[in-house]
């Protein structure tokens, strides 16, 4: 089948790599795409928000799945428009992207549900959302509500942090509209992972586990990204977890879903914090991770297309799906200054080197100007490599990264630390 892909990140370059190497698959659109997707796939240039012009080159394209990547077409209800055109699609609807799109309503269905997750207090009103803070005491999380690419979050380990921050959502219009429901939440403690689920009704197959690393800086220090670069398999994610992740969170949150007369086709993404208690949801996603799905990718071995196409058209049967006992890692290098404001436009030289040395190099924002590679956003590049352990693929993609002629380009040194019990050094 012709599969058509829809985003421009790394996430989607994963997805157009694995889609390309699928038996199923003949050929691969993007829309919008990359200059890295470009190597695979056709690229069209639409953008993931153009919905008119989306649903138009589905039209014309005829594609026999589309796969929609990133988080906003969803919430804007792209799935639901090209399925009314008659267009498989995996991609969960609007209603369903709502777990995603509001935190203020996942929280609702995990309470319905009886999922564990922080105690929690949701508010619109400046002065309310101040008291619940002081009367909940930090250390506090602080969250807007809509959709912030991973940037409207606040830790808080003193009240006056947590005050400027609330201040900042409800006042001061930092995220919008995304902004304008907080969720005050109990700061939970422990290890991070990222549960994934392939879901079609009630059927939900477990992807492999992995862990991201959202801090910006080395030893999970500095503001949170979009994600600095993630490993599969995450250790601390072992089978009794993995099962308790499957039956106490995903499963009744589907069925809560259910209950309201919404059904999910797509990745359900568990982010989970590992208490002493057993595993919360810290939060969930409708879409791969980014960068988690670049390793989860790398290590698949079952057929991608079979997979999503069987979910979008109702025929997901239970499975247990094929992985590489290898482990993948993938360091990403984002452009200086993010996730604030940086420099566009720079040039990223010797790519073809750092594949040479191993890995496989994922784009996310470039852009081919002048004939040279570019930077054209704040996640550039995912540097990924396979290997039998976590050491033998730092050692791999770091060595590689040495090789990277882009003076601009800042990446994390310690991807994976976690996992690495030895200290191995880079
Ligand atoms: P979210 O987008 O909700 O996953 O939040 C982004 C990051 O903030 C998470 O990956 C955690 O590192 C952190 N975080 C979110 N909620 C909490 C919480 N309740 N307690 C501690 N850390 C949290
Ligand atoms: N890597 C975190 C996310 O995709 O939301």
């Amino acid at each position: 089948m012709k599969v058509m892909v829809i985003g421009s990140g790394g996430r989607e370059h994963a997805l157009c790599w694995k889609l390309a190497h699928s038996a199923s698959v003949h050929e691969v659109v993007c829309a919008p795409g990359n200059p890295g997707i470009a190597r695979l796939a056709r690229c069209v240039d639409v953008s993931v928000t153009d919905m008119d012009g989306l649903l138009a080159l589905a039209s014309e394209e005829q594609p026999g799945l589309v796969v929609i990547g990133p988080e906003a077409p969803l919430v804007a209800g792209l799935a639901d428009r090209l399925r009314e055109r008659g267009i498989a699609v995996f991609g969960p609807g609007q209603q369903a992207a709502m777990l995603e799109g509001s935190k203020a309503f996942a929280k609702e269905i995990m309470q319905q549900a009886g999922v564990p997750t922080a105690a929690f207090e949701i508010h619109r009103e400046l002065e309310a959302a101040e008291a619940a803070i002081r009367r909940m005491g930090a250390p506090i999380v602080v969250k807007a509500s809509g959709l912030a690419a991973g940037k409207g979050v606040v830790v808080a380990e003193d009240e006056a942090t947590a005050l400027t921050a609330v201040r900042e959502m409800l006042a001061g219009n930092r995220f919008g509209d995304a902004g304008a429901e907080v969720v005050i939440e109990e700061c939970l403690r422990g290890e991070e992972a990222s549960c994934l689920f392939i879901v079609s009704g009630e059927t939900i197959i477990p992807l492999a586990s992995s862990q991201d690393h959202k801090a910006l800086l080395d030893g999970d220090q500095g503001p949170n990204t979009g994600g600095m670069g993630a490993y599969s398999p995450a250790p601390c994610v072992t089978p009794a977890v993995a099962t308790q992740v499957l039956e106490r969170i995903a499963r009744p949150t589907i069925a809560a879903l259910r209950q309201r007369g919404i059904e999910f086709i797509g990745t359900l993404y568990a982010g989970v914090m590992l208490c002493d208690d057993g595993p919360k949801t810290l939060e969930f996603n409708v879409r791969f991770g980014d960068p988690e799905c670049q390793p989860l990718m790398m290590r698949l071995r079952s057929d991608l297309g079979m997979l999503l196409y069987d979910a979008a058209t109702g025929r997901l049967k239970p499975q247990s799906l094929q992985w590489s006992d290898d482990v993948a890692l993938c360091v990403v290098v984002a452009s200086e200054g993010y996730p604030g404001d940086f420099e566009k436009g720079q040039r990223i030289g010797n790519l073809a080197a750092v594949e040479a040395a191993g890995t496989t190099v994922f784009h996310a924002g470039t852009v081919v100007r002048d004939g040279e590679l570019r930077n054209n956003g704040g996640r550039v590049l995912g540097v990924t490599a396979c290997a039998a352990d976590v050491a033998s693929c730092r050692a791999i993609v770091y060595q590689a990264l040495d090789k990277l002629d882009w003076p601009g380009g800042f990446f994390r040194r310690d991807i994976g630390h976690r996992a690495v019990k030895t200290g191995v050094e880079q």
